[in-house]
């Protein structure tokens, strides 16, 4: 595992520096002389089960890119804060685009990006049903363009952050509303755990194959749990997992040409 740097006070802060929000066009057209690499954020907003916000999945990948933009001095685009959630669409907030939408959503944004002479696309994943549709769209652009080398990293999957959870939450991490994603949040978002009552839960192991419908997932997982118990989580976890994930997010971009 890498080493756990400490961080500038900064960095606990708001982090700005890097934003694609916050520049002028003459700023950015200076940046692309320099530097063809765009970070991309994306998440979903849906139910993260009794204790979780359902902000979830966009504010750990929103959180994680701006630090990892500011630390390696590469431009932040805009959380994509809506994904693919067709299957918790039975629990109240979830919002979600249809794979056809979100393919389509993809193309567009590839369009933007090229346009302007971007050469890498890096995202920062934070949730699962991300994946296909995303690696569907990136084909789809592939098969008809030249331009543009995608880079995809969900950072609850990469090793570095599984081998933590493994230590510490063990079977109770699970695969949604995981430990580690409701402790990276009660990081990034301590005041809104103020008004959520902590819960221990019972993990019970369930049979299932993906894709669900939305219908089916809630029968399965009634409470919008997977096979977690968020009652571990900590926002000191959460400190540590964020520390570990931005390590490993900076070693992965470091790789780019
Ligand atoms: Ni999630």
């Amino acid at each position: 595992m890498l080493p756990i740097i400490d961080w500038p006070p900064c960095f606990f802060g708001l982090i700005e520096g890097m934003q694609l929000k916050h520049c002028t066009w003459p700023q950015v057209e200076e940046y692309l002389k320099h530097k063809q690499t765009i970070i991309q954020p994306i998440g979903s907003t849906e139910q993260h089960g009794p204790t979780g916000i359902i902000g979830t999945d966009y504010r750990c990948a929103e959180f994680l890119a701006a630090a990892v933009g500011e630390r390696s001095q590469t431009l932040v685009a805009p959380p994509l804060c809506v994904g693919m959630a067709e299957h918790h669409m039975n629990f109240p907030g979830s919002l979600s685009f249809r794979p056809s939408t979100y393919n389509a959503i993809m193309q567009d944004l590839f369009y933007s990006f090229a346009q302007h002479g971007f050469k890498n696309v890096f995202f920062i994943n934070g949730h699962g049903g991300n994946v296909i549709p995303l690696q569907n769209a990136m084909c789809e652009w592939k098969a008809r363009h030249d331009s543009l080398c995608f880079y995809l990293e969900s950072w609850w999957r990469m090793p570095e952050v599984l081998a933590y959870e493994e230590q510490h939450f063990g079977d109770e991490n699970g695969s949604h509303a995981t430990c580690g994603e409701v402790a990276l949040t009660m990081f990034s978002d301590a005041e809104a755990f103020e008004k959520i009552e902590k819960q221990n839960f019972k993990v019970e192991k369930v049979d299932y194959q993906f894709p669900l419908s939305a219908k089916e997932f809630r029968e399965k997982f009634p409470d919008g749990r997977m096979q977690s118990n968020p009652g571990l989580s900590t926002k000191e976890h959460g400190e540590k997992l964020f520390h570990i994930a931005c390590e490993a997010l900076l070693e992965r971009l470091s790789r780019l040409p």
